[in-house]
């Protein structure tokens, strides 16, 4: 008899392949943000505006994680450009020099999620090390939301340090930053 357990494939994508699964990775967003998605930041419209600007950037990444040809979980980020406005609305005791962008320097990783009832198994840990394995910026940094204690957990196991407050735009929340050495 073979195992029940299926297999976890991770995939690679460029923007390309971002915008040829935009339905797949909509839904997988409106599972997993289900009780927020009322909330004008997080509908799914703006969620997928962002994804567009995000896959404009240099560096941009996309890996997927399916079980059984089914998406369960995905992640992704981009290259900060040189001059970045990444840093505007940071709150923290980081030196102007900590929030200068070369273009080269860092990977901001935008986003991170699996389907809850596949939560817990390690597969966004395995998400998160395909996104940030081979990557040649010195950094990564993300946002948090500080009550959501599931990923700042993970992160925080994972080999992320806190690095003070962001708040990216107006009505946005004001978000934790958090900063991994890559190499
Ligand atoms: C954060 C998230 C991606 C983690 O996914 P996951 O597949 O459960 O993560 P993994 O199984 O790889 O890692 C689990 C680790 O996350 C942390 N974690 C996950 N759920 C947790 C919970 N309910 N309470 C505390 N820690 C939790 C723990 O450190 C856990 O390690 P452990 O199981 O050894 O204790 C998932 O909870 C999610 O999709 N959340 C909604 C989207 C989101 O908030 N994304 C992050 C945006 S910054």
């Amino acid at each position: 008899m073979s195992s029940a357990v299926p297999k976890f494939e991770v995939r690679h994508h460029d923007a390309e392949g971002m915008y040829a699964q935009k339905a797949e990775l909509l839904a997988v967003y409106e599972q997993v943000y289900a009780d927020m998605l009322t909330d004008p930041f997080f509908t799914p419209e703006r969620f997928w505006e962002r994804l567009e600007l995000y896959a404009r950037w240099p560096g941009f990444s996309l890996v997927t994680g399916w079980l059984n040809g089914t998406l369960i979980g995905y992640s992704l980020g981009y290259t900060l450009p040189d001059g970045s406005k990444w840093w505007q609305g940071y709150k923290g005791d980081a030196s102007p020099e900590q929030l200068t962008e070369d273009g080269k320097r860092s990977f901001a990783v935008t986003q991170l999620m699996v389907l809850p009832q596949w939560q817990r198994r390690g597969y966004a840990h395995q998400l998160h090390d395909a996104l940030l394995d081979g990557r040649t910026e010195e950094r990564a940094t993300l946002l948090v939301k500080p009550d959501n204690i599931p990923a700042k957990s993970a992160y925080l196991s994972w080999g992320w340090q806190r690095f003070g407050q962001l708040q990216p735009f107006a009505d946005a929340p004001v978000y934790e930053s958090l900063m991994y050495e890559v190499k």
